[in-house]
């Protein structure tokens, strides 16, 4: 696939690693703390870890063993999605569960070819656009995002497009759209007939109910957005791999034709369906005893970006995202985002996330996030308070 040479040499992750290991091996004593890749890092809670430990075991009994299942997901947990996630507004069978979202934008890309134009915002996360290059795609349109705008992109002034990506509470920049904004946005998809797809994967850390989790909760958004969600961030699954896309009965192309059809067929044709066993803790997960677990999971990794935002905007920074988000987005006006990923790294030995990683916009930024243990978060503060102002 000649796509591929049109990358950057790797991906963003796989680059900072890099980094990282140069840098320990130059500086073999130092203690790096990560608030890089948004990676998860507290134990999955005590009922999902054993719905997954139960079900694993009942593999090696005759009873309890399965081999393929439905390729759309367990109808169990369709249901459990449907009702716990959507509150019942969309159906089980518009809900097909994956290994996550990431692997699901991959094949959403698969389903629209590479005969499309796409917006996404900038900055966005990377597989937006790479996954799109890898199809094909010439036409990519970027929508900057900045403080300038609220984060929210001048639709006035965006062309038209067959898809367009959106992520709120965003990654990278922490932002989290209002539901004044996602109506125009889902009134801008329908006056141009695209789709949007929308990616919900940090949803679960929008606390403030006038705040939209699921762009569902607008109206007229089933005929014309796609919805992709995630277990990673929700239940420490970043490992286990287990989310979802829904796609509306309603969502049609424009020859009336069914896009819900198509990924049915593309699915059970390049995809075998999540593991039984994470479908098995998704259930979990969703039940009761389990959203009472992670809400506390929740909750604690949004104190740790409070901590972060406070100890950072007390150093006399203005620090975006970490409300409603478990990222944090700090400019430093007129600088390059790998200095300052450099910076922070021989200054506080803290691995941040550069911002030009996730595009043009975010050249002038940095992601730190709220993912990691509390004595990590704390060392960290204390650091940044410490050497700031060192020479
Ligand atoms: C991130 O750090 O942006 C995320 O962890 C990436 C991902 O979820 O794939």
């Amino acid at each position: 696939n000649p796509n591929i040479a049109l990358l950057k040499g790797s991906y963003l992750f796989p680059e900072i690693n890099l980094r990282k290991k140069q840098y320990l091996a130059e500086h073999p004593e130092a203690s790096l703390i990560s608030l890089g890749i948004g990676d998860t890092t507290e134990p999955i809670p005590p009922s999902i870890a054993q719905s997954l430990a139960d079900f694993s075991l009942g593999l090696g009994t005759l009873d309890g063993y399965s081999g393929y299942g439905q390729e759309q997901g367990k109808h169990v947990l369709r249901e459990k999605i449907a009702a716990k996630i959507y509150s019942h507004s969309v159906q089980p069978d518009e809900v097909y569960v994956s290994d996550g979202a990431k692997c699901d934008l991959g094949r959403l890309q698969t389903l629209f070819g590479n005969d499309i134009s796409i917006a996404v915002q900038d900055p966005a996360y990377p597989v937006y656009s790479e996954g799109s290059l890898i199809q094909g795609v010439k036409e990519i349109i970027s929508m900057p995002c900045y403080p300038e705008n609220q984060f929210f992109p001048d639709l006035g002034s965006v062309p038209r497009t067959d898809l367009i990506y959106f992520c709120s509470p965003n990654n990278p920049t922490g932002a989290v759209a209002t539901k004044a904004q996602l109506e125009k946005l889902v009134r801008f998809a329908e006056a141009n007939r695209s789709i949007i797809i929308f990616d919900s994967a940090y949803a679960n850390y929008i606390q403030d109910p006038t705040i939209p989790k699921s762009i569902y909760e607008i109206d007229g958004a089933k005929k014309v957005a796609i919805e992709v969600g995630s277990f990673s961030k929700l239940a420490g699954f970043t490992g286990v791999r287990l989310g979802w896309t829904v796609i509306p009965d309603e969502l049609k192309y424009d020859d009336g034709t069914s896009v819900k059809a198509d990924w049915h067929r593309l699915t059970s044709t390049i995809f075998n369906g999540a593991s039984n066993i994470a479908q098995a803790g998704g259930c979990a997960v969703l039940d009761e005893k389990g959203l009472k677990e992670i809400s506390s999971l929740t909750q604690f990794y949004l104190e740790n970006a409070r901590i972060i935002k406070e100890t950072l905007e007390g150093l006399g920074h203005v620090v975006f995202g970490g409300v409603n988000a478990p990222y944090l987005w700090l400019r430093f006006k007129g600088q390059n985002s790998w200095d300052i990923f450099q910076q922070f790294l021989d200054k506080f030995q803290i691995i941040t996330t550069p911002g030009s990683g996730f595009g043009r916009a975010g050249d002038e930024y940095i992601r730190l996030t709220a993912f990691g243990h509390r004595k990590d978060i704390l060392e960290a503060a204390a650091r940044l308070k410490k050497h700031t102002n060192d020479h």
